[in-house]
C-alpha cells in the first residue's frame, strides 16, 4: 500500500509559525512520526510540501499513478481551492483531510472546507496527532476496500 502525504502552504514553517496555534513540532518532526507509524502499519509513504497551489495540483495528478490514497493538510487551500477539490476528485483516490488546529473553533472563514464532503474522513484539532490518526483512518479505509 502506498500513501502520499501532502502538506499545503505555510506548513514548512511549523515550529516557528504561530506556535500558540500550531505547537512546537516542525514539519520534519511530523514526517518522522508518520514514517514511524507507516513502518508499523506496513505502508510505503512519500511526503510533499509546497507553498504553490499549482505545484500541489501537479503533484496530485502525477502521484495518482503510483499511490493508493492521499493524506492531506491543505492549509489555507482548504478554505479557498475548488481547483484542489477538482484535482483530488480527478485523481479518483481516497483521501483523508487533516488539520493541526480545530478549524471550527477559529475564524468563520476556516469553518468551510472545499474538500471535506468528498474526503473519506477529516481529523482536526489534535496537533501532530491529527496526521497519525488520519493515516490510521486512511489505511483502514484502503484495507477495507481491497
Ligand atoms: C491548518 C488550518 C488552516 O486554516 C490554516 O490555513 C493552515 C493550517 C491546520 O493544520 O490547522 O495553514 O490547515
Amino acid at each position: 500500500m502506498n500513501v502520499a502525504v501532502i502538506h499545503g502552504p505555510n506548513l514548512r514553517a511549523l515550529g516557528r509559525r504561530e506556535p500558540e496555534v500550531y505547537g512546537a513540532a516542525t514539519l520534519d518532526d511530523i514526517n518522522d512520526a508518520l514514517f514511524g507509524l507507516a513502518q508499523e502499519l506496513g505502508v510505503e509513504l512519500e511526503t510533499f510540501q509546497s507553498n504553490a497551489e499549482g505545484a500541489i495540483l501537479d503533484f496530485v495528478e502525477d502521484a495518482a499513478d503510483r499511490v493508493d490514497g492521499f493524506l492531506i493538510n491543505p492549509g489555507a487551500l482548504t478554505h479557498t481551492s475548488v481547483a484542489l477539490r477538482d484535482a483530488l476528485l480527478g485523481a479518483g483516490l481516497p483521501f483523508v483531510e487533516v488539520h493541526l488546529s480545530n478549524t471550527h473553533a477559529r475564524e468563520d472563514f476556516r469553518h468551510r472546507s472545499y474538500l471535506a464532503d468528498v474526503a473519506v474522513g477529516v481529523v482536526f484539532g489534535f496537533g501532530p496527532q491529527s496526521y497519525l490518526l488520519g493515516l490510521r483512518g486512511l489505511v483502514g479505509a484502503l484495507g477495507a476496500s481491497d
